[in-house]
């Protein structure tokens, strides 16, 4: 059982998404349980200010230290009892390495920023690591903190139904996946790859391998400096590395 304790000025954005789907399942059953925290509910004054003008001037506005130190002690502790993750473009870039070492440990908190961002010293004193999911600017963490549940949640064990299912997504090998075909065998004239209809399982592995090298060669070149090749798959790159760049997507 994962724990994951999210704190935020917005919990409502999280009620549809921890409801449905592979999340809401692995909710239901225990997988994972998931509180969520308004960080509102800590600030003491009348009106429950949560933020305030940037020392030195500047537009926007600093979410302030006293509410979110309040509000995560109050629910794990002093010191925290577990890891404080933030999420802010700022942080490091979120992979699926980082989801996988994620999915493996007893929980983690994920604190969502916003305005023009949090007082620093919520940063040095109370996170324990900075994550982004990409390089653009979110108005909050609140979406980045549903996608980092979301990835984590569908590797625990038994998540997805089918062991294999995760171990199989692009990234997950270092490369994209192969292209994927169902029922029926033509539509609108267009048909699918023989191999997959010829019960050759042999031939049918070492096509999807080859698909899944090919696309990661088109579409991202750079994941392919880490992926694990074989000394025939590395001679297969370099010869389409020497050909003309051609028509195939
Ligand atoms: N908050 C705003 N933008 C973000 C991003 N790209 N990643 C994580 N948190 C964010």
């Amino acid at each position: 059982m994962l724990t994951i304790e999210i704190f935020t000025l917005f919990p409502n954005l999280f009620e549809a998404p921890l409801r449905e789907s592979i999340l809401g399942r692995a909710v239901a059953h225990g997988l994972l349980t998931v509180g969520v925290h308004n960080i509102r509910d800590a600030a003491t004054d009348r009106h429950q200010v949560t933020d305030d003008a940037p020392y030195g001037g500047g537009g926007g506005m600093v979410m302030k230290p006293e509410p979110i130190f309040a509000e995560v002690e109050t629910v794990l502790g002093s010191p925290p009892a577990l890891p404080v993750i933030l999420l802010t473009p700022q942080g490091t870039p979120f992979t699926q390495e980082k989801a996988w070492a994620l999915a493996e440990t007893p929980g983690f908190a994920l604190l969502c920023g916003r305005y023009e961002g949090v007082d620093e010293r919520v940063r040095e004193h109370l996170a324990s690591e900075e994550l982004s999911i990409g390089d653009y600017v979110l108005s909050g963490g609140e979406l980045a903190a549903l996608v980092v549940v979301e990835a984590v949640a569908r590797l625990l064990p038994g998540a997805l139904g089918n062991e294999e299912g995760a171990r199989d997504d692009s990234h997950s090998s270092g490369l994209l996946e192969y292209p994927h075909y169902t029922r029926p065998p033509e539509f609108r004239g267009w048909g699918v790859p023989d191999v997959l209809l010829s019960g050759n399982h042999a031939q049918l592995r070492q096509w999807r391998r080859e698909q899944s090298l090919r696309r990661t060669f088109l579409r991202r070149p750079d994941l392919l400096a880490k992926a694990e090749l074989s000394d025939e798959e590395k001679r297969l790159i370099a010869r389409w590395k020497s050909q003309e760049p051609g028509a195939e997507k």
